[in-house]
């Protein structure tokens, strides 16, 4: 893991993802004709996902809308490794998915705490998985606690906090890992609207500070279009994709007052169309 490119600065805040990638930047992730079916009860397979093609680059931040079902979730377990296509390839950083990839962080749907430890020890996971000096760690998780709202929750353990906390431990073990791709499941789905402004806000930080890219998967349209370069829609039976929209909103973004906007107000009108045609 490159610390060096992590912490790189240069490509800053400003501009698509297209206008802060170097001439030569190779996608992060490329899909090409990927299918996957689940064998289903009447022994025929359940085609999940169908013919995607899709290319996710460096440094972008693309969000993935769609219905219940439609394979969104599929999709992500499929680029993070957990699980083979039944057709067509998936590559991570030009390299073909055989398993998981290095330097791919996976926030899943249902939190995946580890039930034993506390609070503060899942952050910390997240830190001893990218090799953080132990000395760095105590400052580091405090910052993360203190970013959550989880500072006085610091010694609790998983079976005692709501649902809406342990998906904030859950994203703090993912912000203390850093990998250089970020692979969200609807990561703020629990979480009450004052917390996921905080949450926005900080996720566009780092992913505009540290040169990150994100796939984000969303039920809330605004929640997509607020962050994004590219919003991608799906639709189900089979899961596909229909339609794409290149977000051209200004950046740095704020993710509470790009809300305000015209523009912002259109493409929510137009995706929301999309998907109730669907
Ligand atoms: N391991 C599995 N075995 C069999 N079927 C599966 C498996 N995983 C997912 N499916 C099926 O694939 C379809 C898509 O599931 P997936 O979880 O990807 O949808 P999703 O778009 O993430 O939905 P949601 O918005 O509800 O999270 C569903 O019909 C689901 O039942
Ligand atoms: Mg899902």
């Amino acid at each position: 893991m490159d610390q060096s490119v992590r912490s790189d600065e240069t490509g800053a805040a400003t501009g698509s993802a297209a206008g802060r990638r170097g001439p030569a930047a190779r996608p992060r992730v490329v899909l090409e004709g990927v299918g996957k079916e689940f064998p289903s009860s009447g022994g025929h397979g359940l085609t999940v996902l169908d013919d995607i093609d899709l290319v996710i680059e460096d440094r972008e931040f693309l969000s993935i809308v769609g219905p219940s079902g439609c394979g969104k979730s599929t999709l992500l377990r499929l680029i993070s490794g957990l699980m083979p296509p039944s057709r067509g390839r998936v590559l991570v950083d030009g390299a073909v998915v055989t398993g998981p990839p290095p330097d791919v962080g996976f926030m899943f749907q249902r939190d995946t705490l580890m039930p034993w430890a506390t609070v503060a020890q899942n952050i910390g996971l997240g830190l001893e998985l990218n090799g953080t000096p132990k000395g760095a760690h105590e400052a580091r998780i405090a910052e993360l606690l203190d970013l959550l709202g989880l500072a006085k929750f610091r010694d609790f353990l998983p079976a005692a906090l709501s649902g809406g906390m342990r998906q904030r431990v859950a994203l703090g073990r993912l912000l203390a890992y850093a990998p250089a791709l970020y692979l969200m499941d609807e990561p703020f789905g629990a979480l009450d609207a004052m917390t996921k402004m905080a949450m926005g806000r900080e996720l566009l930080r780092i992913w505009s500070r540290y040169d990150k890219s994100v796939v984000f998967v969303t039920h809330d349209i605004e929640e997509a279009v607020g962050l994004s370069d590219r919003v991608v829609v799906m639709a189900a039976h089979p899961g596909r994709i229909v339609s794409e929209y290149v977000i051209d909103l200004p950046r740095p973004r704020d993710f509470r007052a790009v809300r305000l906007l015209p523009e912002f107000r259109a493409l929510c009108e137009t995706i929301w169309r999309d998907i109730g045609v669907e």
